[in-house]
């Protein structure tokens, strides 16, 4: 068909060339040779490079992915138990609006902020369904771009931050800044560097903040610290853009891991919100998140809301709807809502205790003379261990461990039957 069509086909010269110079020049120049080779994603690098290695003691520990007590990936019951549900449901398959299942957004505002915030109560939460926290934070990167004016087009990050970032906000056409977070003698909070910076900022600088177990170093203000933070930022009038995918995997409980978003909330900060359901109801590849905007008052809200649309619509049109469906019955039944609470506090503690077997191991079993406390100090999903650049190759090669360049550990990739092998291995490189 194609054949006879081109050969077919007269030229605008008004003569037919042959069929084998039409393919020819056609196959000659290519449209893309002057597309270059891009580097490969730091992180899945280290998945491809533990595929490939035959040795049955691999540990993968570069992937931020919980997996259980077997190293196995984890479905929660409860998701299971509402993905029956909705099957039984057998529901139809249409578009989503295009902010999304309201029945998931509005829980999803209810667990973030809680269930009497007057943000909620006067109905000032602009709030969309996003492609999980990578979806929540580019859009709110595309808002910010297209309707902050109280300063800079900038969005300030911890150092270090999630590797993405950065291309995210540079993607959505906002410059990139830098402000100390992680202090590398202590494997702990740069506190008085990080509160210098956030001083010296332009006044309406946009801060990034991680709201609860942050990425990549695990270590998280204390609830003081963060009271500081709060009334430096308000000071300098700073717009706040809270990341929160982890709530409920830094203490187990939800509450607790959004104490810095609601407490700033509370002291009046009108802040953007990225929510994430990949880590706390393991939907991963389900893509559900929620990005919000707190505003001044209800009518705001829905000019907001109408300019989040309009964002959204050229973007995706409409969000997935079968892991918003899934978190939605999770949050609004009170049955499954409570069962996913004890899990994801179940998850947490399995996280929370293998970093205890792991620095026991390393400082009672092993005696190293090395500083481990931070491996129990550090919070949430991944440990900072200090290792450095060389250690980690070492540590690869040696012992067939596979963890980023940086240092950090997935922790939710440990388990009882390897945590042994990982602390001699961590000796053996530190000694
Ligand atoms: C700090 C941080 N923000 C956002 C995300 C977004 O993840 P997702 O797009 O899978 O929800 C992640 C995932 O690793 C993260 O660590």
């Amino acid at each position: 068909m194609l054949v006879s069509r081109l050969s077919a086909a007269p030229s605008l010269m008004g003569f037919r060339r042959p069929l084998a110079a039409v393919l020819s020049s056609t196959s000659s120049v290519s449209t893309w040779s002057k597309v270059t080779q891009g580097p490969p994603d730091a992180i899945l690098g280290v998945t491809e490079a533990f595929k490939a290695d035959p040795s049955p003691e691999k540990m993968n520990l570069g992937v931020g992915a919980y997996r259980d007590d077997s190293g196995k990936p984890y479905v929660l019951p409860s998701v299971r138990k509402a993905e029956a549900d909705l099957l039984s449901q057998n529901l139809d398959k249409e578009y989503l609006g295009i902010t999304g299942l309201a029945s998931f957004t509005k829980a999803a505002g209810i667990l973030a902020y809680g269930t009497d915030s007057p943000v909620l109560q006067e109905n000032r939460l602009a709030i969309t369904q996003s492609i999980s926290g990578t979806g929540a934070l580019r859009l709110g990167g595309a808002f910010l771009q297209r309707f902050y004016e109280d300063g800079p087009k900038k969005v300030w990050l911890p150092t270090p931050s999630w590797g993405n970032h950065t291309p995210i906000f540079r993607d959505a056409g906002l410059d990139v800044g830098t402000y100390r977070y992680f202090d590398p003698s202590t494997n702990g909070l740069n506190y008085e560097g990080m509160l210098e910076d956030l001083r010296n900022l332009d006044t309406g600088s946009i801060v990034l903040l991680h709201a609860c177990a942050h990425n990549p170093t695990g270590v998280d203000p204390t609830r003081e610290q963060w009271d500081e933070i709060n009334r430096v930022c308000k000071e300098r009038s700073h717009f706040i853009f809270f990341d929160m995918a982890y709530q409920g995997f830094a203490s187990g409980n939800i509450t607790q891991d959004s104490y810095a978003l609601r407490s700033f909330v509370q002291a009046g900060h009108r802040v953007a919100l990225s929510q994430s359901f990949a880590k706390n109801m393991g939907l991963y590849g389900e893509r559900v998140g929620a990005f919000s905007l707190v505003c001044a008052d209800e009518e705001e809200r829905k000019r907001v809301e109408s300019q989040v649309k309009i964002l959204v619509r050229p973007l995706y049109s409409n969000p997935p709807v079968n892991g918003a469906r899934i978190a939605s019955r999770i949050l609004n039944d009170p049955d499954l809502y409570n069962q996913w609470l004890s899990e994801v506090e179940g998850m947490a503690s399995r996280i929370i205790d293998m970093r205890t077997q792991l620095r026991n191991h390393l400082e009672k079993d092993l005696g190293s003379s090395r500083p481990w406390r931070h491996i129990t100090d550090q919070i949430g999903m991944f440990c900072f261990t200090g290792l450095t650049p060389d250690q980690v190759a070492r540590i690869t090669r040696d012992h067939h461990v596979y963890l980023t360049k940086d240092g950090r550990i997935s922790v939710a990739g440990i388990s009882s039957h390897n945590v042994d092998h990982l602390a001699r291995a961590m000796h053996d490189v530190t000694k």
